[in-house]
């Protein structure tokens, strides 16, 4: 038996040497340290020997075993070292090779004009309010004093929901109310910027969706020299510090006196070409003094307080300043369009 132990050594050792890769180890193992190995027979079995020979080959058996063990363990962590290293160099990284170029956004041309047109008011002192797109007939109508059937709501296309008396915002104006019956009677100075939408047919020049900027100052002494005063700072401000402006009377339910502010075109100087309709000047925003009734509805005494109030759209001035002739292009989200800002 004794010979049979030292010949299971040497084989075991020998094949050890050769055993190759995770497989070829795990094999080895249940080969000569297994439950089945020839090894744990001979200690199960230990019994069947004759006394005297009995406790000289349980120690041999165990000497042979912690042997193998010994061997296997030390083998086993040759191998994995060797892994490790073959991983390393296979998968070594290259730094020196150039990056992949990352892509980069950009703001998109609409917000950037909103962020200048908040930053110019900001500058005068007016604050950010923002309100909400989803609102009520009255709202955006009867509070602006523009009772049910009032033939002037035609000037505002609108996307009704289903739900009676909840609608889309055809226009930021409905924001006035809010800031005033929230502050009122405090004076107010801010811009209420977002989106708008109209049911309208879409063309080169009429979107359903678009941004409106409208701004709203509430006082004691605001006159309408303070509101051409301030549009026309923000003209010089938004375009150049020479462009010329004009304010022409026209009809809001909302002010009274109302107007509209013109600036000179910017693509022919005012000479006259197809931008401005050959008439030199193009609309840029609706103004006027805050109507009474609007006040009253915003809880401000029209006897005591007076104000103004303004309507612009963001995307009008984008076209203005970059000659973008078709205002489709903004929500069409085409990379060949919005790489160009
Ligand atoms: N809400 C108007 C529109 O959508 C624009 C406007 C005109 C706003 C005059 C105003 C204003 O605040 O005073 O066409």
């Amino acid at each position: 038996m004794q010979e049979r132990l030292e010949k299971l050594l040497q084989e075991g050792l020998d094949e050890l040497d050769s055993a190759q890769g995770e497989y070829g180890l795990q094999s080895w193992k249940v080969k000569y340290l297994g439950r089945s190995a020839e090894l744990s027979e001979v200690t199960r079995s230990l019994g069947e020997f004759p006394k005297e020979e009995r406790a000289e080959i349980g120690r041999r058996a165990n000497e042979v075993k912690v042997a193998l063990q010994t061997a296997y363990d030390s083998r086993a962590g040759e191998l994995r070292l060797h892994a490790l290293e073959q991983s390393l160099s296979d998968d070594r990284i290259d730094v020196t090779l150039p990056g992949r170029p990352i892509a980069r956004g950009r703001i998109h041309p609409s917000n950037s004009i909103l962020r200048q047109i908040n930053h110019i008011f900001a500058d005068m002192g007016f604050q950010v309010y923002r309100s909400r797109e989803v609102e009520t007939d009255e709202y955006n109508f009867e509070l602006l004093n523009m009772p049910p059937y009032h033939p002037a709501r035609d000037m505002w296309d609108t996307f009704y929901t289903t739900e009676p008396g909840i609608l889309l915002r055809t226009h930021t104006s409905p924001g006035q109310i809010h800031v005033m019956r929230e502050r009122a009677p405090e004076p107010i100075r801010v811009i209420l910027p977002g989106m708008c939408y109209r049911y309208e047919q879409i063309t080169a020049r009429a979107e359903i969706q678009f941004n409106q900027v409208e701004g709203l100052a509430v006082g004691k002494t605001i006159t309408f020299s303070d509101l051409k005063g301030t549009l026309i700072s923000f003209a010089k401000r938004m375009f150049n510090e020479n462009i010329g402006t004009r304010f022409r009377a026209n009809h809001f339910p909302f002010t009274e006196p109302s107007a509209e502010m013109d600036i000179e075109c910017l693509v022919c100087g005012g000479e006259g070409c197809a931008v401005c309709k050959k008439t030199g000047w193009v609309e840029i925003l609706g103004c006027g003094m805050v109507h009474p009734n609007v006040l009253e509805n915003g809880g401000y005494d029209p006897e005591i307080f007076s104000g103004f109030a303004f309507g612009m759209g963001p995307e009008r001035i984008a076209m203005l300043k970059h000659r973008i002739d078709d205002i489709r292009y903004f929500w069409a989200n085409d990379l060949r369009w919005l790489e160009q800002f």
